[in-house]
């Protein structure tokens, strides 16, 4: 048991070490940033924006907001590299030849120091300000965003952008927010539920980006991470387009930078419509209400009652609509946060092929008691009584 949970932990932490070096693609972070663009043409005007963790010769993240710089009518872009020695996932990793043939270079540095790249003005008197007016340098130590010289970086700097590894996403989030700058970076779908993370979502103070969560965001990984990629699922781990192989994660944006879609109010039909004419609900004759919390179970985003007054408990995929002048977030029933009203006492689980076994979950989530069991395949029996279990849903108020 002992050495199977921690061949277990073993495999995770390798899974993680990989996660940590998927590198975003140049489309992603335009379609994102365009959209804050779009909403407010100067959010980024006279501002220093820092990406931390990024492996800036190589990195999207740098190379669009020098290209954009101009456009963007930034103060200072400043991006800084991990050192090659520190990562987790080790590769056969040679300088590149603007290292090498840079002055600057050090062999011993090289591998062991993160570097630093800043582009504030013309350098090379081309007339306009780009990817070849950055300056570089190694830094004092090998790049960790938790660094004394990071953490500087990061209160000089206005906003911060990236995709940070994967294994130290929480950690990196109190991070950005201890700092109290704007930002945008990339993330698990799952951290939605983290509890450093949600009640961050309910106050306000963080939102889902402009890219749909239901979207695939692809990553280009290291060549020898393509290897074993490829021996795993086709579709889940990885996707090929092009010829070209592509990481699969469940990323999505995690900002607090304003975009359009986020104030624009979802467009509902009253229950009694959602009843009569909504074909997702129709087996349904009226909303079903949790037995364990004051709140009405909505399946589907598109099924909000726009004359609901109540609490409602609705997908984790509504975030991608949410209008905060539309709804108040209460709560999320995942990991409830303490807001149950009811503690059920053992359960009897009964899965599709009748098998019985005595759990504890119907406590975990949003549980409706049901009167015939025939139309579900895994239930649950408290005494007398039987129930069902819905997944984790957000519970949300119309505002008044
Ligand atoms: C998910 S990758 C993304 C890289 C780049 N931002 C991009 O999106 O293309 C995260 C990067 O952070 C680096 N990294 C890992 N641990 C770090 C740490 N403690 N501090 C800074 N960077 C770290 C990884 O080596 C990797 O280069």
């Amino acid at each position: 048991m002992l050495l199977s949970m921690a061949k277990n932990a073993n495999l995770g932490a390798a899974k993680n070490a990989k996660n940590d070096e998927f590198y975003t693609q140049y489309v992603d972070i335009q379609k994102e940033v365009n959209a804050y663009i779009e909403y407010n043409p100067d959010v980024f005007r006279g501002k220093t924006i820092l990406l931390p963790c990024d492996d800036p010769e190589w990195s999207n993240f740098t190379k669009f907001f020098a290209q954009n710089f101009e456009f963007f009518g930034l103060k200072k872009l400043i991006s800084t590299s991990y050192a090659i020695e520190s990562k987790k996932y080790q590769t056969d990793w040679q300088p590149t030849l603007f290292e090498t043939e840079n002055p600057l270079y050090n062999v011993e540095k090289s591998r062991i120091k993160g570097k630093i790249f800043t582009l504030t003005h013309d350098t090379n008197n081309s007339g306009r300000i780009d990817i070849d007016d950055l300056q570089w340098s190694y830094l004092e130590g090998d790049g960790d965003f938790r660094s004394a010289e990071v953490t500087a970086l990061r209160d000089e700097a206005d906003i911060i952008i990236t995709n940070p590894p994967f294994s130290l996403f929480r950690e990196f989030m109190a991070w950005v927010m201890e700092g109290k700058k704007k930002f945008a970076v990339i993330g698990n779908k799952n951290s939605i539920t983290y509890k450093e993370i949600f009640p961050l979502i309910k106050e306000n103070k963080l939102w889902i980006g402009y890219t749909s969560t239901s979207l695939d965001i692809l990553f280009t990984v290291p060549k020898e991470m393509e290897k074993d990629l490829i021996t795993q699922n086709q579709g889940s781990a990885y996707k090929i387009i092009d010829g070209h192989i592509f990481a699969r994660s469940a990323s999505i944006w995690f900002t607090n930078i304003e975009h359009g879609r986020r104030h624009q109010p979802l467009q509902l039909m009253t229950m009694a419509e959602n009843l009569k004419f909504n074909k997702k609900l129709k087996d349904l004759t009226e909303y079903q209400h949790y037995d364990n919390y004051n709140a009405i179970e909505v399946p589907f985003t598109d099924a909000i009652p726009s004359d609901y007054d109540g609490e409602m408990g609705v997908p984790i995929s509504f975030l991608d609509k949410y209008c905060p002048e539309q709804f108040e977030i209460i709560g999320i029933t995942k990991t409830w946060f303490g807001g149950a009203c009811k503690i059920y006492p053992e359960q009897k689980q009964i899965d599709k092929n009748g098998k019985e076994s005595k759990v504890s979950k119907l406590n975990d989530g949003p549980a409706i008691l049901i009167k015939d069991t025939s139309n579900y395949s895994t239930y649950y029996q408290v005494g007398n009584n039987y129930y069902i279990q819905t997944y984790a849903r957000i519970l949300i108020r119309k505002k008044q």
